[in-house]
């Protein structure tokens, strides 16, 4: 990289500022520019829209070092920046356009290094509530938003810690809001030390009610309506507010000094301005009567109140303030009749103000002037001294005096001078009074915190002697400022150990020097004024020849005039008019009028005057001076001024200082109107821009190695990314910066010049864009390559479809052809094929025509020849035949004669054989035999044949009926074919059923079958059972009886109470044998007991199986009934039982005395009531209520009891843990209120009602003095469960009470005690019990709010739950005077265990549901709230990723409310919700903000706006624009009066006590690890 030049920032769209008349400066965007060897031309445009150039040659801007250039814009990243150091150009329009930007967000604090800039914002802002005020305790500068009370905190820390005094200089010019701030600085003081626990804000004692008071008092004595401030202060003041030293640091007094109470003001004030606000609040508030005392009419009459025309003040009520006047003075200690002796001489002076003053060249008064008269009688002094002074004069030479007359208008001076001495000594002896007031010990070790508010830069178009006392001051407190800042930023320097040569900046010691050195300003004015002739004329000369020479830089000769010279402050330049310096410096009265009023009779005036006497310059000298020793030379008030002025820089000098700035924004005093001019010259005037300067000579930006590393690791490669910060820094500067000189590494930090860090953030952000550019490339070439791959495809596929289109068509094209080609073809072939036929046909014909007449013609002569042939055949045959006619008769005459030779042979043979006849007999027998067998054959087949036809013709019959019949039947069918049907589907369904129903009675059948078996066989065995028992306990019942016989036989009966029956109760037995052996008694009654048990048992047993078979119950002798009629009882009725079966034992049936026992409890009525009635029956009436009821009256009369109640019931009471182990039951927990119950259920029924009253009370008193003790939760939810309980019990005995009260009103038997007694204390304790009750719940959740105030803010606000969404800790790279917080890591788990622990506990104690929610609701609400409000004030904190971890986390709570049944208080939650919900939404458009209104709907305007302002964007999340916060602040405006910012903490619902049930049972148990010998006495005769 080349050497870099500051013209290298100058590149097209850079931002850079212009002097602008109206705005001061304004931005402007660089569009061109032309930068030559020679010529260098930048052309911006504003944003106003004109263009405008910067034009130079190179050689005049490397003359200046390139300081000419225009000033460059701060990277956004800067913009709005809480800290006006941070800065990386840092120069007047930077700071100018920051503190614009805040203010215009509405926040109106800026730190500037170490200086606070406060704008005034001339409107009620909601900053300075107390829980503002706690938030800030305890924070660190820097870990919050800039304000008030964080410097306030700085100083109040600084002087716990280090134990050095400190102070704040608050300093402005009038109107800026000083004093508005002083006062905040030291309410804040006054109630710190309560902040400091965390408590709610208690009273403020008296001593800071005190030093609150001194205000209204100053005020109204000190400060007037003035064209800038309606109440401006006119003198400066230093109030040390002492703190005592040691651990409990309090305020425990304070000291006022004043400077320079503007005098002239008395007697002279300018249009539309007031005198001091006194006179105005006297003539509107006086009582009538004392006003007739005073004299005292309206405002108009009085020449000094009229001068500026103003009598009232738009929005301040005189009479009001004089109110509040006159209690404060009342607060400081001023008597009521000092206060009257005030007033009078206030009044006088009024009246002095209207002596009328006569005559031309002397002046003359009238002796009846009626003002004169009133002055002086009110002040007591001789009137006609007094107006003879006036006006005349006495000069004393050193041989005579001569008494001269002086002319109207000297007079007129001498007499204003009079008043206003005698104001000005009033009011110093007022603070004088008041700091006797103020300091009760004046312990010289005490540590202070001084607060000074003193008039800043003054520069009107004519300034005069106060002006230049003014400006004087404030010469040499930024003389101080300097120096500190200079030391602070040298001190880092050598901290961090970077090399660095001394940097020479604007000192301005020449200039204070030339106005207190030797032969000063100052020393030539006293010299002239000890003159009697000096004038000052005389004095402008001196000034001339000794200041007007020019190695005098800070002085300077008008042009014009010799009345006027010109000193170059700091500041700026003022001129002061020479015009009176004179007489205001020596501004004195006369030494005759000075005796005069000293005669006075009045004590108050002349114990003032006396003060003035020694008149010593410094005015903590001034106390307690002999009035008689008057110097020789009086001090001028320049000297005086000068002195005291010594004396605070002595003062500061020996504090730890820090310093607010008020600025005043706008001159109309309108609510955040902006004059830029206005606030530059302020800025000025204060000195920031100086003290910037002074920084910029050095390396104003540092940041930590860490913090550097992490935002500009990115500018070099990843390669060299070092673990260790510094490496990383050095790597980082070594690669971008390459001028070393540019910055320096220190030890922790790293340091740059100006403008370095805008380089930086300049080269981050190119870097950044670099990188996002590459993704864009890549992104893109990916895009697009995907987008060519697709196209191409695309064209791929078009492609084919239109070739397959194109081939489809010309295939279509050739197969046409083709079938043309065919069908021609075809066509053709037929066309041939037709004619071939044709000529085929021809020739065929023809030919056949030829052949046929060939044939013909062959024919012809064939049918010749065959006819030729057929008559030669004829003929031939004729003589062949007549031939073979004569051959034929020749052969049968030779056949004849052969064949009758051959039959005469045969005749022969023949004749032969018929000799042989046998042989023809048989042959006729063989066919005789076959005849016969044939003819049998055919008549059995004819009869055969005759019985098939029969049986034919009858089946023929049959068939015919048949068919007959079936027609019929056929008929009738048809009919009732229908109905049948139906009929029979109908009956079959039922068949169903009846059959399914009656398998079903068939299995229940045998179900019950079964079961009545078993249930058989049960009855049997247990009836078995029942009689063998019945058995046994018949074995027993004489087993015992035998016993009895016994005792009774073996030990005789030697009481000599008669006992009626054989059947004692083992106790009194007992009782009654103790006296003699009592080891055989304890034997007896042990063994009775084991047999009792045994019994109680069986007995026990039995009654379980009485529920299994009602059968059995059936027994027939009289208790038994009794036990079937009574209702189930759990197991908790044992002992009753126990009790009845002695009863049973006995079956002695008596009459039922129920008079000596209470009325049993609702519920088991009659079962307490049946032992009541068997233990009558069992013991003898007279005997048990002697020793029973004596034992026990002795023990409840007993100190003992109380002792015991009070210490091991409570006090000393080892509370059961909540273990997760064994969970306590009931009993376990409750057993205290329950013994107490006891104890006094047995107190009423001994008519010890008294006793009971002073018991309970001191057993309350103990569990007050244990549960106030905070040692753990147990213990407070342990009492505070049986405190309840208590409760609950004390009203079932009070109704027990009232109950036994009425039966006996009904029976008649009037009580012997007055019975409104216990009722009366009954009550009394109920509600003492109440009242505990709430203590208990109070103190407990105060303490519990205690332990959780450390945990929210880390738990739920910045616990970081969500890994993908971690945040760095705030303070970042803004902490420059404060280290970024280690702050204790609670996380949201802690909190949720606190919680869950603490509902645990409170259910293993049974506490009431509704004051577990109500404790739980509490505690929520207290997290939402003290979240909430730490969100808005936390700088630097609101982000989108906070937002959603916020969220998270809240979204734990209320998850964790919901499970644990509280889900309403999820209510209190809300607006934190909301809050972070706000901060994720997007803000980047109108609607946005209508959305964040819709989703936001609880918190009001001024929050939203508030948080908006606050919200502090990210990377590349993009900061809110000034638009919007307009629009937000616009729609906060509306009811900004009713809105409050912050939540009210201690705002607690009020405790509503659950209705108390009444107890069923008061359980008599005491735990086994506990004795409790007394009570247990009482609680086994209960
Ligand atoms: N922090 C503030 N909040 C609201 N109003 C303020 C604040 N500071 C100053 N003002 C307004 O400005 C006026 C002048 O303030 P003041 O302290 O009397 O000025 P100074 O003492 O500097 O002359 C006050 O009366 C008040 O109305
Ligand atoms: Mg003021």
């Amino acid at each position: 990289m080349a050497a870099a030049s500051p013209l290298d920032a100058f590149v097209k769209g850079t931002k850079a500022w212009f002097a602008d008349a109206e705005e001061g400066w304004m931005q402007g965007t660089m569009n061109a520019s032309s930068i030559s060897d020679k010529a260098v031309k930048l052309t911006f445009t504003l944003e106003s829209g004109k263009d405008i150039s910067f034009e130079s040659t190179m050689d005049k801007l490397i003359g200046s070092k390139f300081a000419d250039l225009p000033p460059l814009k701060n990277p956004p990243m800067l913009e709005g920046i809480d800290d006006l150091s941070n800065l990386s150009y840092l120069h007047e329009p930077a700071v100018l356009h920051n503190v614009k930007l805040r203010y215009s967000q509405q926040q109106i604090y800026t730190y500037s290094g170490i200086v606070l800039i406060a704008m005034n914002p001339f409107a009620k802002l909601d900053l300075y509530s107390p829980d503002v005020m706690r938030e800030y305790s305890g924070k660190r500068r820097g870990e919050l938003e800039p304000h008030l009370f964080a410097v306030a905190e700085e100083a109040y820390r600084a002087l716990i810690r280090n134990g050095k005094n400190q102070s704040v200089i608050v300093s402005g010019e009038s109107g800026a809001g000083k004093t508005v701030s002083a006062k905040f600085i030291m309410r804040y003081f006054a109630i710190v030390d309560d902040l400091d626990k965390k408590a709610t804000i208690s009273k403020t004692s008296e001593i800071e009610e005190a030093v609150l008071a001194t205000n209204p008092i100053l005020e109204s004595f000190g400060n007037a309506k003035t064209t800038r401030n309606d109440n401006s202060s006119r003198f400066g003041k230093y109030i040390e507010i002492i703190f005592s030293k040691g651990k409990n640091v309090k305020i425990t007094g304070a000291k006022i000094r004043t400077y320079l109470l503007e005098r002239s003001r008395l007697i002279y004030q300018p249009a539309t301005e007031r005198n001091y606000h006194i006179f105005y609040q006297m003539c509107a508030a006086v009582p009538a009567a004392e006003k007739k005392q005073l004299g005292l009419g309206k405002w108009s009459d009085y020449f000094y109140l009229t001068q500026g025309n103003t009598g009232t003040i738009p929005g301040t009520d005189d009479a009001a303030e004089f109110a509040i006047t006159q209690q404060s003075l009342s607060t400081c200690g001023i008597s009521v009749s000092n206060q009257w002796d005030i007033f009078k001489v206030c009044a006088a002076l009024l009246h002095l103000g209207n002596i009328k003053i006569s005559g031309t060249s002397d002046a003359q008064i009238s002796d009846d002037d009626s003002a004169l008269e009133q002055a002086c009688s009110l002040l007591g002094i001789e009137k006609s001294d007094f107006k003879k002074w006036i006006i005349k004069k006495q000069i004393i030479t050193r041989s005579e005096k001569i008494v001269t007359n002086i002319n109207a208008s000297q007079a007129g001076t001498v007499r204003d001078s009079v008043a206003k001495f005698i104001y000005s000594m009033l009011f110093d002896w007022l603070v004088k009074i008041i700091n006797k007031n103020l300091i009760k010990d004046d312990d010289p070790s005490a540590q202070f915190i001084g607060v000074l508010d003193i008039f800043g830069f003054e520069h009107f178009k004519k300034n005069s002697f106060e002006q230049f006392c003014i400006n004087y001051a404030n010469e040499k407190l930024q003389q101080e400022f300097n120096q500190h800042v200079f030391k602070l930023d040298q001190e880092e320097y050598v901290k961090e150990k970077i090399s660095w040569s001394f940097i020479d900046f604007n000192d301005n010691q020449p200039c204070i020097d030339l106005i207190e050195g030797k032969l000063g300003i100052l020393d030539l004015l006293d010299e002239e004024s000890r003159l009697p002739s000096g004038a000052d004329k005389s004095l402008i000369t001196k000034y001339y020849q000794r200041f007007g020479v020019p190695t005098q830089k800070f002085f300077e000769k008008p042009r014009f005039g010799q009345t006027a010279f010109t000193i170059k402050h700091y500041a700026v330049d003022v001129t002061y008019e020479i015009d009176g310096f004179i007489d205001k410096n020596k501004d004195t009265v006369s030494d005759e009028h000075l005796a005069c009023l000293n005669a006075s009779k009045m004590p108050l005036l002349t114990e003032i005057c006396i003060i003035e006497a020694p008149a010593e310059p410094a005015v903590d000298t001034k106390l307690g001076r002999a009035p008689t020793s008057r110097a020789p030379k009086k001090p001028t008030l320049g000297s005086i001024f000068k002195q005291s002025l010594v004396s605070l820089m002595s003062t500061l000098r020996s504090t730890e200082v820090h310093y607010i700035r008020c600025l005043k924004p706008n001159m109309a005093k309108v609510s955040f109107g902006f004059e830029p001019q206005m606030v530059l010259a302020q800025l000025r005037a204060c000195g920031v821009l100086e003290t910037i300067r002074i920084s910029c000579a050095g390396y104003p930006s540092r940041w930590t190695f860490q913090e550097f590393a992490d935002r500009y690791f990115l500018l070099v490669k990843s390669n060299a990314w070092a673990v260790d910060p510094k490496e990383l820094t050095k790597s980082i500067v070594t690669a971008v910066i390459t001028k070393d000189d540019l910055y320096q590494i220190g030890i922790t930090k790293i340091f740059f010049r100006a403008g370095q860090l805008a380089f930086l953030e300049k080269r981050r952000s190119e870097k950044l864009r670099e990188c996002v550019i590459l993704i864009q490339k890549n992104m893109k070439r990916h895009i697009y390559s995907s987008q060519y791959d697709q196209m191409k495809k695309a064209a791929v596929s078009i492609q084919t479809a239109f070739r397959g289109y194109r081939a489809r068509k010309m295939y279509k094209e050739e197969r046409e052809k083709r079938a043309v080609t065919k069908l021609q073809a075809a066509f053709r072939r037929h066309l041939a094929q037709s004619q071939y036929q044709k000529s085929l046909n021809a020739v065929l014909y023809m030919q056949s025509l030829l052949r046929t007449a060939k044939n013909k013609k062959t024919l012809v002569s064939a049918r010749r020849n065959a006819a030729a042939i057929r008559i030669q055949k004829v003929f031939r045959g004729s003589q062949e035949r007549k031939l073979y006619k004569v051959q034929q008769g020749q052969i049968v005459l030779l056949q004849a004669c052969i064949r009758k030779r051959k039959a005469v042979a045969e005749l022969k043979h023949l004749k032969a054989e018929s000799k042989s006849v046998g042989k023809l007999k048989e042959v006729n027998y063989k066919l005789e035999s076959k005849v016969v067998e044939l003819s049998q054959a055919v008549k059995s087949r004819a009869e055969e044949v005759d019985a098939l036809l029969e049986k034919v013709s009858q089946l023929e019959s049959n068939l015919a009926s048949w068919k007959e019949k079936f027609t019929r039947v056929d008929q009738g069918t048809k009919g009732n074919a229908d109905k049948l049907a139906e009929a029979n589907s109908n009956l079959k369904a039922e068949l169903d059923a009846s059959e399914t129903s009656k398998n079903a009675l068939q299995k229940e059948n045998d179900r019950i079958n079964n079961l009545l078996k078993k249930k058989d066989a049960e009855i049997e065995t247990l009836t078995a059972e029942s009689t063998k028992y019945k058995e046994e306990s018949i074995k027993y019942k004489e087993e015992m009886l035998k016993l009895r016989e016994d005792i009774k036989t073996n030990i005789g009966r030697p009481s000599a109470v008669a006992v009626p029956s054989a059947a004692s109760t083992p106790e009194a037995t007992a009782g009654v044998v103790g006296g003699e052996d009592p080891a055989i008694a304890a034997a007896l009654r042990k063994e009775i007991a084991s047999l009792r048990e045994q019994m109680s048992r069986l007995i026990a047993g039995k009654w379980t199986r009485d529920r299994v078979a009602d059968s059995l119950l059936a027994v027939s002798n009289a208790e038994s009934a009794a036990a079937s009629a009574r209702p189930t009882v759990g197991s908790s009725m044992n002992q009753h039982m126990q009790m009845e079966v002695q009863a049973a034992i006995a079956a002695r049936p008596r009459p039922v005395s129920v008079n000596d026992f209470a009325v049993p409890l609702e519920r088991g009525s009659r079962i307490s009531m049946m032992s009541k009635r068997s233990s009558t029956q069992e013991l003898p009436p007279d005997y048990d209520s002697t020793s029973n009821a004596d034992r026990i009256l002795n023990v409840l009369q007993d100190k003992a009891l109380e002792d015991e109640i009070i210490d091991s019931l409570v006090t000393n009471l080892r509370i059961p843990l909540p273990s997760t182990q064994t969970v306590a039951t009931r009993k376990e927990i409750f057993f205290p209120a329950h013994l107490v119950g006891i104890c006094m259920t047995q107190l009423l029924r001994n008519n010890l009602g008294v006793r009971m009253q002073l018991l309970l009370p001191n057993a309350m008193n103990a569990i007050q003095n244990l549960t106030m003790k905070f040692e753990d939760d147990y213990v407070s939810a342990f009492w505070l469960s049986n405190c309840f309980e208590l409760l609950c019990v004390v009203r079932t005995i009070q109704e027990r009470e009232a109950r036994e009260q009425q039966r006996r009103r009904m029976q008649g038997l009037q009580n012997d005690l007055d019975s409104a007694n216990p009722e009366k204390a009954l009550e009394q304790i109920r509600s003492d019990l109440d009242i505990l009750l709430m203590d208990i719940y109070h103190g407990w959740i105060k303490e519990l709010k205690k332990r959780l105030a450390n945990m929210i803010v880390p738990a739920v606000i910045e616990n970081q739950s969500l890994p993908g969404y971690i945040c760095k800790q705030s303070g970042g790279i803004w902490g420059k005077w404060g280290k970024s917080a280690t702050s204790s890591q609670f996380t949201i788990e802690q909190l949720l265990n606190f919680l869950s622990k603490l509902s645990k506990t409170m259910r293993c104690y049974y506490m009431e549901d509704s004051m577990t929610r109500q404790i739980l609701t509490e505690l929520l609400r207290v997290i939402g709230v003290s979240a909430f409000n730490h969100i808005l004030v936390r700088k630097n904190f609101c982000t989108w990723k906070r937002g959603v971890q916020i969220q998270y986390n809240v979204s734990r709570l209320e998850e964790w409310c919901t499970t644990h049944g509280i889900a309403e208080a999820t209510l209190h939650l809300q607006q934190l919700l909301q809050a972070a919900k706000l901060l994720t939404l997007n803000k980047t458009s109108p609607q946005d903000i209508e959305t964040i209104f819709d989703v936001c709907f609880l918190l009001n305007p001024t929050q939203i706006k508030k948080l908006l302002s606050l919200y502090y964007a990210a990377d590349f999340d993009s900061p809110l624009s000034p638009e919007l916060l307009k629009i937000v602040a616009n729609r906060a405006m509306l009811n900004e009066k009713s809105d409050t910012l912050l939540l009210d903490l201690d705002l607690a619902p009020d405790f509503t006590k659950p209705s108390t049930r009444p107890v069923e049972y008061i359980d008599r148990f005491i735990p086994a690890w506990i004795s409790l010998p007394n009570i247990a006495i009482i609680a086994s005769n209960n």
